[in-house]
C-alpha cells in the first residue's frame, strides 16, 4: 500500500489521529459497546454492520467485508490515492512531511489525479460533440441500436468527430499540457512532428473504474471500417486486466442478487442493463484475469457467463472457467447460438427471454462436455481419452473432494468407463495442484477458504505480543497453508524480531495487497475469548495447524513414493518409506 513512503512516517501519523473522529467526519457513528456502528457507506444496507474499533484503530463491515485503517477509509470513501490520504492525515496530525518524501508524494498524487482530470474534460468534450446539431447521424445510429437518450446520458457516451486536433485544441484551451494529454493516451505523435487526436470519427464509450473515475475510452466506428473498436492504451490509471466495464454501475445489484452475469461487449452490457438486467459486467472481449475475478469476489461468488455464439466466445469462456473454479467461484454458462449476442437477443426477443436463459444456465460440467463431444468421438477409445483428459483438468481444479467425486462419477457415466480408471488418471494430475501447498510463502496464488485456526491465531498474536514468541517456537509462517495468512504471520514475525510496533492498523502498512490487509481486520473482529478459553483456543489452533502440516507432508511424500516406484528407484524408495513411517508415528 505504501509505495516508497517510509512505514515509520505512516505509523507516526496513525498514532496521532483517531479513526473514530475521522470517520465521523463523513458518516454518523453510534456507540455500541466498545465499538462504534453505522450503516455501511460501501454497500446498501438497512441495519448497521459497519463497525469501527477505537482500540484497534480499524474498521470492518460484516456485510461486505470492506475493512482497513484510517488511510484506507479515506482512499475508499473519498476516492483518494494513497499518497493523497497520507498528506491529508499528516496535516491533521500536525506532522510536517519530511522534505525528502515530499516530491515522491506530490508526484504520485499529481500524475494519477491529473490524468483523471484530463479524462473528465475529454468526456465533456465528446459528450458535447454528440449533442451538437451536426451529429444527428451518430445519435440516430445509437437510437437505432436501441440505446435510449437516457442511457446515452447515464453512460456518458460521446463522439469524436473527424478532425485531427479537435480534442487537442479543446484541452489546450483548458490549460492542459501536451505531455499530459499524451500520458493520458488521448493523443499520438505525428512522424512529421506535432500530435493528433487518437480517436476520430468514432462513438466514444468512457470506461469507468469501480469508483466511477474515468480511466480510459473505447471507441467504435459507425460503419464497417476496421478495426471496429479502438481503446485507450494502458496508462498509470488504466490497467486493462484490472478493470471490468460497468462494475461502477452494477456493483450494488451484483451484491443484492448474489450473482453476476458476465458478457463480452459494451453493447452487451448497455442494452440488458437499460432493460432491467442490472447485475452485469463486460469483460471487453478478452478472457478474465485473476485480478478481475478477485475484484468480483468482493461482491459475489456466483458467476453466469454469457459469451457470444462464436468460436472466439467459446475459447474465451473455456479459458476463464478453470481460473474461476480455482478461485472458488460457482460458474454457470449460457451458450448462445451462432451470430447471437446478449444485445441482439434482448432487442429481438426481449429481456425476459435473456433472464429465462440465465435462470436455466448450464453448469460448467455439461457445458464443457458438450463442446468436447462436438470435437471428439465419444464412442471411440481415443475420443474418450481426449474428453476425459480435458474434463479432468477442470475437475482437478476443484478444491472440494466431494465435488471432484461427483464429477468423476458423472464423467464415468458419460464416457462409459469405470470410475476406477478415471480416478487413476486424475491421480496422475494431482501433483501439480498439491505441491504449492507444501512450499514456503510464494507470491501470487491465493487459495480460497482459509482454515479458521489460522485467522484466530493471527488475532491472538495481534492482541497479545507475548504469544507471538510462543507461537513462533511451534510454527513457521510456511505452516500456514493460505498465502495470505502466511504472509501476515511472516511480516508479524519480522516486525517482532525488530522490536517494532505490531498493532493491526500499523501492520497493514506493511501489507501491499488489499485482500491481505483486509484479512488482518477480518481476523481482529472474530468473536472474543477470555481467560482459560483463550489459552485452550490458542493451543487448539496450534494443534490443528500442525495436523494440517503433517497431512500435507504425508501427501507430498506419497507422491514422491509413487514416482520412485514407477522409476524403479529402490534406494530412494526405501528411504522415502522410512520417512513416511516416521511421519505417521509423529501423527499418532
Ligand atoms: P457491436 O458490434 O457494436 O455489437 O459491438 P460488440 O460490443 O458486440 O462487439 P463484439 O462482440 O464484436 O466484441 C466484444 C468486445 O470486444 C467489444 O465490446 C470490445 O470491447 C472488444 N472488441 C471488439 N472488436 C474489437 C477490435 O477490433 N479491437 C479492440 N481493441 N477490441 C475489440
Ligand atoms: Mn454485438
Amino acid at each position: 500500500m505504501s509505495g516508497r513512503i517510509p512505514e515509520s512516517l505512516l505509523e507516526d501519523i496513525l498514532s496521532r489521529v483517531d479513526i473514530v473522529e475521522i470517520i465521523s467526519g463523513y458518516i454518523p457513528l453510534k456507540k455500541a459497546g466498545r465499538n462504534f456502528k453505522a450503516n455501511c457507506p460501501f454497500h446498501h444496507e438497512k441495519t448497521p454492520s459497519f463497525t469501527v474499533s477505537p482500540e484497534r484503530q480499524i474498521y470492518h463491515c460484516f456485510g461486505c467485508g470492506e475493512s482497513g485503517n484510517a488511510f484506507r477509509f479515506l482512499m475508499r470513501h473519498e476516492r483518494m490515492e494513497f499518497p493523497e490520504a497520507v498528506e491529508i492525515l499528516a496535516k491533521k496530525a500536525g506532522i510536517t512531511l519530511p522534505e525528502q518524501d515530499k516530491p515522491e508524494i506530490a508526484r504520485a498524487v499529481s500524475l494519477s489525479t491529473q490524468i483523471y482530470r484530463v479524462n473528465e474534460l475529454a468526456v465533456n468534450f465528446y459528450e458535447n460533440n454528440l449533442a451538437a446539431s451536426g451529429a444527428t447521424a451518430w445519435r440516430d445510429y445509437l437510437l437505432n441500436r436501441g440505446i435510449k437518450l437516457q442511457t446515452i446520458k447515464e453512460f456518458h457516451l460521446g463522439l469524436a468527430t473527424s478532425g485531427w486536433d479537435g480534442l487537442i485544441n479543446y484541452l489546450r484551451s483548458k490549460g492542459i499540457s501536451i505531455s499530459l494529454m499524451e500520458k493520458a493516451g488521448l493523443i499520438l505523435p505525428k512522424d512529421s512532428g506535432g500530435y493528433y487526436d487518437r480517436f476520430r470519427n468514432r462513438i466514444i464509450f468512457p470506461i469507468f473504474d469501480v469508483r466511477s473515475r474515468v480511466i480510459g475510452f473505447g471507441a467504435r466506428v459507425m460503419d464497417k471500417t476496421l478495426p471496429k473498436y479502438i481503446n485507450s492504451p494502458e496508462t498509470p490509471v488504466y490497467i486493462k486486466g484490472k478493470n471490468l466495464f460497468g462494475l461502477n454501475l452494477s456493483k450494488d445489484y451484483i451484491r443484492d442478487n448474489d450473482f453476476v452475469v458476465i458478457v463480452e461487449g459494451y453493447l452487451d452490457f448497455m442494452i440488458p442493463y437499460q432493460e432491467g438486467l442490472n447485475n452485469v459486467v463486460a469483460s471487453q472481449g478478452t478472457a478474465l484475469t485473476l485480478e478481475q475475478i478477485r475484484l468480483l469476489k468482493r461482491y459475489t461468488h456466483n458467476v453466469v457467463m454469457i459469451y457470444d455464439g462464436d468460436t472466439a466466445g467459446e475459447v474465451a469462456t473455456l479459458r476463464s472457467l478453470d481460473m474461476l473454479i480455482e478461485e472458488g467461484i460457482q460458474v454457470k454458462i449460457v451458450p448462445l447460438s451462432k451470430g447471437l449476442d446478449p444485445d441482439v437477443l434482448v432487442r429481438r426477443e426481449g429481456i425476459d427471454v435473456l433472464k429465462a436463459k440465465i435462470k436455466d444456465a448450464k453448469n460448467l460440467f455439461d457445458y464443457k462436455l458438450e463442446i468436447l463431444k462436438s470435437r471428439h468421438n465419444i464412442k471411440e477409445a481415443h475420443g474418450k481419452s481426449k474428453i476425459a483428459s480435458e474434463m479432468l483438468s477442470t475437475i482437478n481444479k476443484f478444491d472440494n473432494a466431494i465435488l471432484r467425486g461427483e464429477y468423476v462419477k458423472r464423467l464415468s457415466e458419460e464416457i462409459k468407463i469405470s470410475e476406477h480408471y478415471i480416478i487413476e488418471e486424475l491421480n496422475k494430475l494431482k501433483p501439480s495442484s498439491m505441491e504449492p501447498r507444501n512450499e514456503t510463502v510464494r507470491p501470487g496464488k491465493i487459495s480460497t477458504g482459509i482454515n479458521p485456526a489460522e485467522k484466530l491465531l493471527i488475532k491472538f498474536m495481534l492482541e497479545e505480543r507475548d504469544l507471538i514468541e510462543k507461537i513462533m517456537q511451534e510454527l513457521s509462517p510456511a505452516d500456514f497453508s493460505d498465502m495470505r495468512t502466511a504472509k501476515i504471520v511472516s511480516v508479524m514475525h519480522d516486525l517482532f524480531t525488530q522490536g517494532k510496533n505490531i498493532e493491526p492498523s500499523i501492520l497493514m502498512n506493511y501489507l501491499s495487497e488489499d485482500d491481505v490487509s483486509q484479512l488482518v481486520c477480518e481476523s481482529m473482529f472474530m468473536p472474543e475469548l477470555a481467560g482459560q478459553d483463550r489459552e485452550k483456543a490458542v493451543n487448539d489452533c496450534i494443534a490443528r495447524i500442525k495436523v494440517q502440516r503433517l497431512k500435507s507432508q504425508r501427501e507430498h511424500l506419497h507422491i514422491q513414493i509413487k514416482s520412485a516406484q514407477s522409476l524403479g528407484d529402490e534406494q530412494k524408495l526405501n528411504s522415502l518409506i522410512k520417512e513416511f513411517h516416521n511421519l505417521i508415528k509423529k501423527g499418532d
